[in-house]
């Protein structure tokens, strides 16, 4: 039996690729399992923005490869990120690797794996590690398999690959290439093949999405190529919410901004990278706008929509950052009042510009900068939760939690919600009124009249909101 067990690191990118893997794998007649010790062949879908989420991985390879000693036939492969970072050299630190494959080359998994067990199962001497590192054409078009997955409600759907910006700190557009998009009836039909098949939510992924299409498809009437896809997208029945992940503040434009009025299924959440609140750690950095812009398109967003939830990602402890720089991204952080935020470490990675400037922060700063960071999102973000208390909210039922009869689901703006319910609600927008809060999650319970109409009726292609 040829059992695979997948282990993720990073972004939800990366879930995305391994999830196409599985997909590819299983229909190539392999078993996806998820017991590490019961599988005949582990994968490591690698993450490289920090060198913690590499040295894990690093470590985790050290260690299953032991299970050769009980079991010569046991197949381990690194993928992705870590994988097109280090290349070739990894194999210094992890000679025992089978595969070693890089982030266009997914879709290949498959045949290599075929080839690797055929020649183990001749019993002759172990192959050499199979290394596919290059750069494919077309392989933004190779993510577009996923697992059929019964009552899954929300799906990672891949619109574009790669970045074409030159951040100073980041090793992404080393280890994901240039950037490439999928043309919109892909993706259109890619997302009426998960609704088809129950999911009512998805998320388009992508590292830059306000960049999706340029170049190759062109503006109509003021609209970029990402608002187009999204009005796309608006019109698939049975889908109920449209999330992206990450827009950049450069192209954030009035069409994106006036896509949050006009098109009821995006939901008034958004992930708006920011970095720094300082100016000049933003010139740094090589992140081509400034706080007065980001800021600009933070009070758009709300004049359109004023419940709007808003989520970051910060970094801290650049080179040369010093307490005033610390103090104005404080200051944003606070001004914006973000409901979300990833707050990073600065973290160095070889071979880009960041990595060899002068004024490197100490780790124990960086460390009180994060920890304060911390404190105050988790302040902001307890407040949000409370002023929910007391209101109905829109809840996509994602499946069971974790206490018997309890369910959970997420809000329009991506909180968590916990609530008694049953197996039927699964999928529906059922509205849940919020009785407690704390920071990370909402407690509530289920307007009852409105669940018997929406139990017990046909699945309904519009949000609750508007049949309420
Ligand atoms: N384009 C993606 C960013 C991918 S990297 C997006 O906008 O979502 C995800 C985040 O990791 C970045 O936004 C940044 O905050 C953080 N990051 C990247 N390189 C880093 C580094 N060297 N050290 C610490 N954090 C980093
Ligand atoms: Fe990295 Fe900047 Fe691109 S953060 S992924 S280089 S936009």
């Amino acid at each position: 039996m040829n059992r695979v067990f997948i282990k993720t690191y990073g972004c939800q990118m990366n879930e995305r690729d391994s999830e196409a893997v599985a997909a590819l794998l299983r229909a190539r007649g392999y078993a996806i399992v998820d017991d590490e010790a019961a599988a005949d062949v582990v994968l490591l879908n690698t993450c490289s923005v920090r060198d913690q989420a590499e040295q894990k991985a690093i470590g985790k390879a050290g260690y299953l490869k032991r299970r050769r000693r009980t079991n010569p036939r046991f197949v381990l492969g690194v993928m992705g990120c870590m994988a097109q970072n280090r290349g070739r050299d990894l194999l210094d630190q992890l000679p025992d690797l089978d595969l070693l494959v890089g982030t266009q080359k997914f879709h290949l998994v498959p045949d290599h794996l075929d080839r690797i067990i055929e020649s183990l199962a001749a019993q002759g001497p172990r192959p050499a590690t199979i290394v596919d590192l290059a750069a494919e054409e077309g392989s933004q078009n190779t993510i577009r398999d996923h697992l059929p997955q019964e009552k899954r409600v929300s799906a990672f759907v891949s619109i574009m690959q790669g970045c074409n910006m030159s951040c100073t700190f980041c090793i992404v557009p080393k280890t994901r290439g240039e950037e490439r998009s999928r043309p919109i009836e892909a993706i259109v039909e890619e997302v009426e093949g998960l609704v088809a098949g129950g999911v009512r939510e998805v998320t388009l992924l992508g590292q830059i999405v306000t960049s999706y299409g340029r170049g190759t498809i062109p503006d109509r009437a003021g609209k970029s190529p990402f608002v187009q896809l999204l009005e796309r997208l608006e019109q698939i029945p049975g889908l109920a919410r449209i999330r992206f992940t990450s827009p950049h503040p450069r192209g954030f434009k009035r069409d994106l901004v006036e896509a949050y009025r006009d098109l009821s299924k995006l939901c008034e959440y958004i992930h708006l990278p920011l970095q720094s609140g300082s100016d000049r750690m933003l010139r740094a950095m090589n992140r081509p706008y400034n706080v007065t812009l980001y800021r600009r398109i933070v009070d758009d967003l709300r004049a359109v929509h004023p419940e709007m939830y808003f989520s970051t990602d910060i970094i801290v402890g650049f080179p040369g950052e010093t307490d005033d720089d610390f103090t104005a991204t404080r200051e944003v952080f606070r001004e914006v009042g973000y409901d979300m935020a990833y707050i990073f470490k600065y973290s160095i990675r070889t071979g880009t510009p960041a990595a060899t400037l002068p004024d490197q922060v100490p780790q124990e700063v960086k460390e009180a900068r994060n920890q304060e960071l911390l404190a105050l999102l988790e302040a902001q973000s307890l407040r949000r939760n409370q002023a929910l208390v007391g209101t109905v909210q829109e809840i996509l039922v994602e499946g069971p939690g974790r206490r018997p009869e309890r369910f959970t689901g997420r809000n329009r703006g991506n909180r968590v919600v916990h609530f008694p319910g049953s197996d039927r609600l699964i999928g529906r927008l059922v509205p849940v009124r919020i009785e407690r809060a704390t920071v990370s999650s909402l407690y509530g319970l289920p307007e009852v009249e409105a669940i018997h109409e929406i139990a017990g009726g046909p699945a309904s292609a519009e949000p609750a909101r508007h049949s309420a």
